[in-house]
C-alpha cells in the first residue's frame, strides 16, 4: 500500500497545522498512508526583507505573488525527492472544479502532489505557464487564499485511501460512490419524542431496509439537488422509484 503524498507550498503554513494535527488526517499520518510537508514559499525568497509579493506591471490596484520564490521552492521540493514525479496543482478560483470524482483520482495518485497556495490578489502568470499541471478550485467563490481550499482537497482525498477509516467510518465512504446522497440514519432511542424510527429499521427483514435505503436516497437526491440525478448510476427500478416521488412531491 502506498502514501498519498502531498507537499503545500504556502505563505502561511500555520493555517494548515491544526487541521492536519487532528481526528482522521492525523491518524492517517500516523499509520503512514499519508504525508503531508508544508513549504513556506518566504523562505525561497531572494531579497534580504524575503518579500514573495509585489505590485502589478501595468499599474494596478493589488499585489502579486513573485516568481522567483515559487519556482526556487518547487525547486527545492523537487530536489528533496530525486527520482520521483510530480504533479503540481495550484488551487486558485479560476480553476476546473473540484469534486468527487476528482478527489478519487487524487486519492490513487503515486507522483508527489504539490498543491500551490496562492495569497494576495493574483500570481505571477509565469508560474502557471511553466509548472502548473492544473489549477483546481473548490467552488465559486473567492477565498483569502488556497490554503483551506488545500485542505478540502487533502481531506477529500485522503479519506478514499484504503486503510484510513475504520471499517465503522468505511461504511460512510460510498455516500457519493453512486452519485446520490446518503439515506438518512437513525439510532437509538427508537422513539424520541414522540418522533418514531421508520418501523421497516425496526423489522430485521434485511431486504425490505436495504429498499427503504435505497428510495430514501434517491428520495434526498432528488428533493436536495435533483440536478445529480442526471449523472448517477440509476437502475430501472430506481427510475420507478423516483417517478413514484416526482407523485408524490407534484414534481414533473
Ligand atoms: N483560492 C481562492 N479562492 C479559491 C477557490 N475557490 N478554490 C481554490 N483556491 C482558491
Amino acid at each position: 500500500m502506498g502514501t498519498l503524498n502531498f507537499e503545500v507550498l504556502t505563505l502561511f503554513p500555520g493555517i494548515l497545522a491544526g487541521p492536519l494535527n487532528e481526528s482522521i488526517l492525523k491518524r492517517g499520518q500516523e499509520k503512514g498512508l499519508l504525508s503531508v510537508r508544508t513549504w513556506n514559499i518566504r523562505d525561497y525568497a531572494e531579497d534580504k526583507h524575503r518579500k514573495a509579493d509585489d505590485s502589478p506591471y501595468g499599474g494596478e490596484a493589488g499585489m502579486v505573488l513573485k516568481p522567483e520564490p515559487v519556482f526556487k521552492a518547487v525547486e527545492a521540493v523537487k530536489a528533496s525527492s530525486p527520482g520521483d514525479e510530480f504533479l503540481t496543482i495550484l488551487l486558485s478560483p479560476q480553476g476546473r472544479l473540484f469534486d468527487q470524482r476528482y478527489a478519487e483520482r487524487l486519492s490513487r495518485e503515486r507522483r508527489r502532489v504539490i498543491l500551490l497556495c496562492g495569497h494576495y490578489e493574483a500570481i505571477d502568470e509565469r508560474v502557471k505557464d511553466a509548472l502548473v499541471d492544473e489549477e483546481l478550485s473548490i467552488g465559486d467563490y473567492v477565498l483569502t487564499g488556497g490554503e483551506l481550499a488545500a485542505l478540502v482537497v487533502i481531506d477529500a482525498a485522503t479519506r478514499l485511501v484504503p486503510g484510513v477509516l475504520g471499517d465503522e467510518e468505511s461504511a460512510y465512504r460510498d455516500s457519493f460512490g453512486d452519485g446520490l446522497f446518503d439515506h438518512a440514519h437513525y439510532t437509538r432511542p427508537a422513539d424520541y419524542r414522540g418522533m418514531k424510527v421508520p418501523e421497516v429499521l425496526l423489522s430485521g427483514n434485511h431486504d425490505a431496509i436495504m429498499k427503504w435505503r435505497r428510495r430514501e436516497s434517491l428520495r434526498a437526491t432528488l428533493l436536495k439537488r435533483p440536478d445529480l440525478l442526471g449523472s448517477a448510476d440509476l437502475t430501472k427500478e430506481d427510475t420507478r422509484v423516483l417517478e413514484e416521488l416526482k407523485k408524490e412531491y407534484n414534481l414533473s
